[in-house]
């Protein structure tokens, strides 16, 4: 596909459904996947503004910084620290929509405000997470999560 993308001004859930299956386009034929999940940080940051958009990868039992769009962020974390940690650790979802509040929240940056990490699950286990932060408080909710974790579902694991 064309790699320009098409931003859509509207609610939440009309701005994902525009933007799945461009991001289907992106990832279509491409076996790669940091190439991948590359792009699909750059899409999601690029339609929804957020402070920082990026993959986490478990590697030797720990989550490995993997291809991400923002400001510099924390290279490792481990299982059951931070939100990341979390997610990991309890293969869910969470919502975090005030990240002071969080115990054992890892501030990779004093700017982010909220956040929702999403764990990336192949053959039954966790491979890795999808973190977003955002700057405001509040930014995410259930429907993020439905559509989020439609997005990581395509992202192709081999
Ligand atoms: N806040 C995360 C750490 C990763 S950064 O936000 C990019 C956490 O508590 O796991």
């Amino acid at each position: 596909m064309a790699e320009d993308l098409h931003i859509v001004q509207g609610d939440k859930a009309t701005m994902y459904t525009a933007l799945i299956p461009q991001i289907k386009g992106l990832l279509e034929g491409e076996p790669d996947l940091v190439a991948n999940l590359a792009n699909t940080a750059a899409a999601l940051k690029e339609q929804f503004g957020w402070f920082w958009v990026g993959f986490y990868l478990v590697k030797h039992d720990e989550l490995v910084l993997g291809p991400f769009q923002g400001p510099v962020a924390c290279t490792r974390i481990r299982k059951g620290r931070g939100v990341c940690g979390t997610s990991w650790a309890e293969a869910r979802t969470l919502i975090v929509p005030d990240v002071e509040k969080f115990p054992g929240h890892i501030a990779c940056s004093s700017l982010s405000r909220s956040e929702i990490v999403v764990p990336l699950i192949h053959n039954n286990t966790v491979v890795g997470v999808l973190d977003v932060d955002s700057a405001e408080l509040d930014s995410f909710d259930t429907t993020d999560q439905q559509f989020l974790e439609a997005i990581v579902a395509l992202i192709p694991w081999s």
